[in-house]
């Protein structure tokens, strides 16, 4: 068989599984996911991802409130340091004071490198400083690559509430989600995980216009995806 007729059943193949397999039947169902700040917002998101049935890590610099959360949630949730759930997850979630990403980046380089890593963290200058000016300027996905060197970068859950973001689960695909990525197969991970946490994701573009997600732009809030994809497609 030529190869060009064997890349395309492979495709072909892959594409009817996904549209036809129920979510429980697909391969990436369980995952290993390290969450790297478990406060508001990844505290709720990891929640939902114990609920969904994945195995998470939380972490953060007082391990005592990671090991509290895990016991609390039950199920496929555990403790460890931000090393050992950035070694933990196939998947990391980032959700910490966007000030911490230079030494998260620094101390974890060997590990985060390759990984498909979720973006929540939000410069924001009176809370984290000169950093934020720098990455509000450079567009805070550019911004988050450059910290988080050879991470396979997803940016997500920056302009929400995270108050909802523990109960999205049950009204899923209500709200939309906006993202933005580089790599094709990072984005489609991502993307199941936040179906699982309650909302539809949108993809908006490549992580330049990741400076589109942040608080205070046309696509902060809650939209349907419907919306997002008018808002974005008005963005330049
Ligand atoms: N709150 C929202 O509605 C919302 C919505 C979307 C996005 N965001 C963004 O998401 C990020 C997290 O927000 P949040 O509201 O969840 O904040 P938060 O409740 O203060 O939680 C931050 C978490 O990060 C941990 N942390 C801080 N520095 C760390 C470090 N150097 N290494 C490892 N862990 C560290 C904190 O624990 P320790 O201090 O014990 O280390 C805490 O678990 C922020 O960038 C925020 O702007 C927030």
């Amino acid at each position: 068989m030529h190869q060009q007729r064997r890349e395309f059943l492979v495709s072909f193949v892959v594409l009817v599984s996904s549209a036809v397999l129920p979510l429980s039947a697909r391969a990436q169902d369980k995952m290993k996911i390290g969450v790297i700040g478990s406060g508001n917002v990844g505290g709720a998101i990891g929640a939902s991802w114990v609920r969904a049935g994945h195995e998470v890590m939380f972490s953060s610099r007082h391990i005592e409130n990671d090991r509290k959360l895990a016991a609390d949630l039950g199920g496929g949730a555990r403790a460890g340091t931000p090393r050992e759930a950035a070694a933990f997850g196939d998947v990391i979630l980032v959700a910490v004071p966007y000030r911490a990403l230079p030494d998260i980046g620094r101390d974890m380089a060997d590990l985060v490198d390759g990984k498909v890593v979720i973006d929540a963290s939000n410069p924001f200058p009176n809370r984290d400083g000169e950093i934020a000016d720098w990455a509000r300027e450079k567009g805070a996905g550019l911004a988050s690559a450059e910290l988080l060197p050879g991470a396979r970068i997803v940016r997500a859950f920056n302009a929400i509430g995270a108050a909802r973001m523990g109960s999205a689960y049950r009204e899923p695909g209500v709200v939309g989600m906006p993202i933005a990525g580089d790599d094709a197969e990072a984005v489609a991970i991502a993307s199941e995980l936040i179906r699982d946490v309650g909302y539809e994701p949108v993809l908006i573009g490549n992580l330049d216009k990741g400076r589109y997600l942040v608080p205070g732009t046309a696509l902060a809030g809650e939209h349907s995806a419907e919306e997002i994809r008018e808002i974005a497609a008005g963005l330049e």
